[in-house]
């Protein structure tokens, strides 16, 4: 399997080399509305993504959150060492190699083929070559009961519409017994403003209103969309597809962790949760 050829960013880029918003809405957005803009998206942005977060990604290394939290150290997945292991929403694939040094056998899927360009680079550098899959975590090409371990760090699930459908896909290409681990925006971040600042950890709308966040470009498209559930959405979720919810990590942050990523900082960090783990069973 190997990645499809990215195609050129159409979007226009701000100062920050990230994608810039003509517009900011909250409305509806549905499931392929959602994976059309988040594909375009994730394209364009993906340069200014990795040079930003790269060198604390790393290129094998299983960071689960901005928090500071690796999977060297939580061992959430378990025992990886000759497992078939999927990873969802891959982005440059340093999970999937970790995994992979690690003795699994790992499938790496993104939905972008940006990022899973920067993905193919890091495997030639690296020389660990996993295996690259163009797909949306709402369809996974992947053959029942085929995986022991999945698992998703910020990969997908906070940008679907439809996080049932995309656990049911989980619950699907797991064999009994197998494990889903997969870290998320905190349900808790949504009611604030979109700052690193404790002085901003003030409540701007309801933890309760689920209506998407929505950016578009200048002829009114769509070009993202972040979706928000509640900790019993997420929990619906699990259970709805016949997973086990094993446990709900919360991380706190890592003591003497420097780095700011978006909303999340240490000063921040030390006051809120910005990052939910589900750990689930088949
Ligand atoms: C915040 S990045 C996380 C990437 C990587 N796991 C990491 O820790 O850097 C989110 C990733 O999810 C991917 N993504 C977004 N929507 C997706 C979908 N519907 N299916 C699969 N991947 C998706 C994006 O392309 C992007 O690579």
């Amino acid at each position: 399997m190997s990645a499809a050829r990215p195609s050129s960013p159409d979007l226009p880029l701000g100062g920050d080399g990230y994608p810039a918003a003509g517009g900011v809405a909250r409305r509806p957005a549905g499931a392929a509305e959602s994976v059309r803009a988040n594909r375009r998206w994730w394209d364009a942005a993906a340069p200014a993504y990795l040079a930003e977060h790269g060198a604390d990604l790393g290129d094998v290394d299983f960071l689960w959150c901005p928090e500071g939290l690796r999977e060297a150290d939580a061992h959430l997945l378990g025992d990886v060492a000759g497992r078939r292991v999927l990873e969802i929403g891959c982005g440059s694939a340093p999970c999937a190699r970790w995994l992979r040094a690690a003795g699994a056998d790992v499938v790496a899927l993104d939905l972008s083929a940006g990022m899973l360009a920067r993905a193919a680079e890091l495997n030639r550098a690296t020389g660990l070559a996993v295996p690259l899959l163009q797909a949306d975590a709402g369809a996974l090409p992947l053959a029942p009961g085929s995986v022991d371990i999945a698992c998703s760090a910020y990969g997908g699930l906070p940008f679907v519409a439809d996080p049932a459908a995309v656990l049911a896909e989980v619950a699907r290409v797991l064999r009994p017994g197998g494990r889903f681990v997969a870290s998320v925006n905190h349900p808790m971040r949504w009611p604030f403003p979109d700052s690193p600042d404790p002085e901003d950890l003030r409540i701007v709308s309801s933890y309760f209103d689920r209506t998407p966040y929505v950016e578009t470009d200048d002829a009114g498209d769509t070009v993202y969309v972040e979706h928000h559930r509640t900790v019993g959405d997420w929990v619906r979720a699990v259970v709805g597809a016949g997973l086990v919810l094993e446990d709900l990590v919360e991380p706190e942050w890592t003591p003497g962790r420097t780095q700011n990523w978006g909303q999340w900082s240490p000063e921040r960090g030390a006051l809120v949760p910005g990052t939910l783990i589900l750990v689930c069973r088949a």
